[in-house]
């Protein structure tokens, strides 16, 4: 109605204009803003289907809340989502993924264990001890990305919902080889790294030893035993890295070789020789932690 008063009032004011070109000059501008308006909106249609599809991710994020955590930790959560199951009402549980680095006789399988002692921890063990995973930089990022999803299923899954997921890496299984490759990825992935080392790297070389004989005369028969010190506050620092409640954790791994190395070692006074007055001098003293 209006825009056909205005029509009409238009000739009158102009009346000894040109009316005809002007008027068919405007009756083309509606046209074209009519087509404009058409397409725009069939545009936007197709354009929130195409959304829809693509960026399920996005609207996971979005739906599932981060928690109020320093900008800088942010990038360290994740909302996986498993193709093999339904994260359920844990789907909005965010996750952070990691990576124990460690080294054999290193007490790692006994860290381990304590982590997974944790209802909202999940560790799935050496899984690069097969060596196809760990062929070439393809396979073990396709071997990663797989756990990451959260696609991987072993005794580690828990009832709970999983607030940590990971798994242990010995420094000779691959990384060492692709290490840049591997850092590249992590921190793309926004994984964080766990290392364990044994302080007393003589200790750990006696520990080696001391398996090896261990495993020939068959002395350990029944559970798995570590040589390892306890240390609870370490394990605190690492329940508050991983973001998870700090509880009690526990292993059923016991020490072994809990001797003082001289009584382990056979010609303990060539090796005292040999390291006195090095800077390896330190591990003498038998300490596998700085007390
Ligand atoms: C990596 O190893 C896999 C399995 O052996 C093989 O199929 C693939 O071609 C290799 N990729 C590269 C880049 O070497
Ligand atoms: C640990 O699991 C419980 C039970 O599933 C869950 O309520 C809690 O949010 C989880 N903790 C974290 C830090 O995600
Ligand atoms: C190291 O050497 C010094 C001097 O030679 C000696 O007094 C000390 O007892 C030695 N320490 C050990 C652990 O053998």
């Amino acid at each position: 109605m209006l825009l056909q008063e205005r029509m009409s009032a238009y000739p009158l004011k102009s009346s000894k204009g040109p009316v005809f070109p002007l008027r068919s000059v405007l009756v083309f501008l509606i046209a074209l803003f009519g087509f404009y308006v058409c397409y725009f909106s069939f545009n936007q249609l197709t354009f929130e289907n195409e959304e829809k599809l693509t960026n399920e991710e996005e609207q996971t994020k979005s739906i599932c809340r981060k928690p109020a955590v320093p900008h800088e930790e942010k990038r360290y959560l994740h909302f996986p989502k498993p193709i093999t199951y339904d994260r359920g009402e844990c789907a909005c549980t965010p996750v952070r993924f990691f990576v124990i680095v460690s080294m054999q006789r290193s007490g790692s399988g006994w860290f381990e264990t304590l982590l997974n002692s944790h209802p909202n921890v999940s560790s799935n063990g050496e899984i690069f001890s097969v060596r196809d995973r760990r062929e070439n930089i393809s396979t073990i990022l396709r071997t990663l990305d797989k756990l990451y999803s959260m696609d991987w299923h072993t005794s580690a899954a828990k009832n709970e919902c999983t607030a940590a997921f990971g798994l242990k890496w010995m420094l000779n299984q691959g990384l060492m080889e692709h290490h840049q490759d591997i850092v590249d990825y992590l921190n793309r992935k926004g994984a964080m790294v766990i290392l364990l080392f044994r302080r007393n790297t003589l200790r750990r070389l006696i520990s080696v030893l001391a398996n090896n004989y261990d495993r020939r005369t068959k002395q350990l028969n029944g559970i798995h035993k570590s040589h390892v010190h306890s240390k609870e506050e370490a394990l605190s620092r690492v329940q508050e890295f991983l973001g998870v409640p700090v509880m009690k954790l526990s292993s059923k791994h016991v020490k072994i070789h809990t001797r003082p190395l001289p009584d382990l070692v056979d010609n303990w006074e060539d090796v005292s020789d040999m390291l006195n007055g090095t800077k390896y001098a330190r591990f003498l003293d038998d300490a596998d932690y700085v007390k």
